[in-house]
């Protein structure tokens, strides 16, 4: 063992050795930056015995939170910010497309179809009423035709209807698909902030670290349509009191929007969803 060397370091170099055969190039590639970032994590903090059964106590605990409509870990993931980390490596738009966001839990395949210039809310339950009118275009400002926005958001209740027992299926929910114009528009009530599932071992973290468990106010939305890429993106109320201190880092800047309330009172938002091609385009054929 060399003096100057960090403690462990050989320990570190025989687990790396062992690795270095592992077939598959990406699995080689992550195991090995795993390894080296796990052990000088554990080197930097000098991690202790006990320190290292709470952690396999709190994954543990963690794993067992798990249900068929809950992840745990998941949300493990969003509130340490990994989740809006690998979305800003991997889902990187192409210039001009709409920022892309977390998916969150909540997304549910199947939505109804619903009319342009209807209501995604089955239900009243208060609210300030909110009018919605939305256009797909390409990168380039055009309009897209048959592009379908799937938009989903929580009830004035802070709680989306799978959390509810209060709301119908489907309640604030709905798809839309475009006009010719690439617009639809519908009726909604204005997005709250509300505290991301907070009984488990993730919230008691985030209370043992200091941290709130509310998300800005927003609402969601995959926006597809046949050659462009999807997104999946959401916009946040600008003024709401959570938009600088989202307990799981998705709100972006450009996806943040100042509701505007027109001369007949009522509550507007108009947004523009821009979708980049699919596939990339040919690079130019020198000959
Ligand atoms: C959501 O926006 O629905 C969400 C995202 C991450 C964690 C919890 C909720
Ligand atoms: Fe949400």
């Amino acid at each position: 063992m060399n003096r100057d060397e960090p403690i462990g370091e050989d320990l570190t170099r025989t687990v790396l050795e062992r690795i270095a055969a592992t077939p598959d190039e990406r699995l080689r590639e992550v195991m090995v930056s795993l390894v080296r970032h796990l052990h000088a994590f554990a080197r930097d903090v000098r991690l202790r015995e006990p320190e290292l059964m709470a952690a396999v106590r709190f994954l543990t605990e963690t794993g067992r939170t798990c249900t068929e409509d809950r992840q745990e870990f998941v949300l493990l993931s969003d509130t340490l910010g990994l989740s809006s980390l690998v979305d800003e490596l991997d889902g990187a738009g192409a210039d001009g497309a709409t920022p892309s966001t977390i998916l969150g839990p909540f997304y549910v395949p199947g939505a109804p179809f619903r009319a342009s210039g209807t209501s995604i809310a089955d239900v009243d339950l208060g609210g300030e009423p909110l009018l919605v009118n939305a256009e797909v275009t390409d990168t380039a400002g055009r309009p897209l035709a048959d592009a379908v926005a799937d938009v989903w958001q929580t009830a004035p209740n802070g709680r989306y209807d799978v959390q509810d027992p209060d709301q119908p299926r489907h309640n604030l929910r709905g798809r839309f698909r475009t006009d010719a114009e690439g617009r639809f528009s519908f009726w909604t009530v204005r997005p709250v902030s509300y505290p991301i599932p907070d009984d488990g071992p993730v919230g008691r973290l985030l209370r043992a670290t200091g941290r709130h468990p509310w998300r800005a106010a927003h609402l969601h939305a995959i926006v597809s349509a046949p050659g462009h890429r999807a997104v999946t993106t959401t916009v946040f109320d600008a003024e709401d009191a959570y938009i600088g201190s989202d307990a799981v880092f998705g709100v972006k800047p450009d996806l943040a929007r100042t509701f505007e309330r027109a001369g007949d009172g009522v509550l507007r938002l108009t947004e523009r969803f821009a979708l980049a091609p699919l596939a990339p385009p040919a690079p130019d054929d020198p000959w």
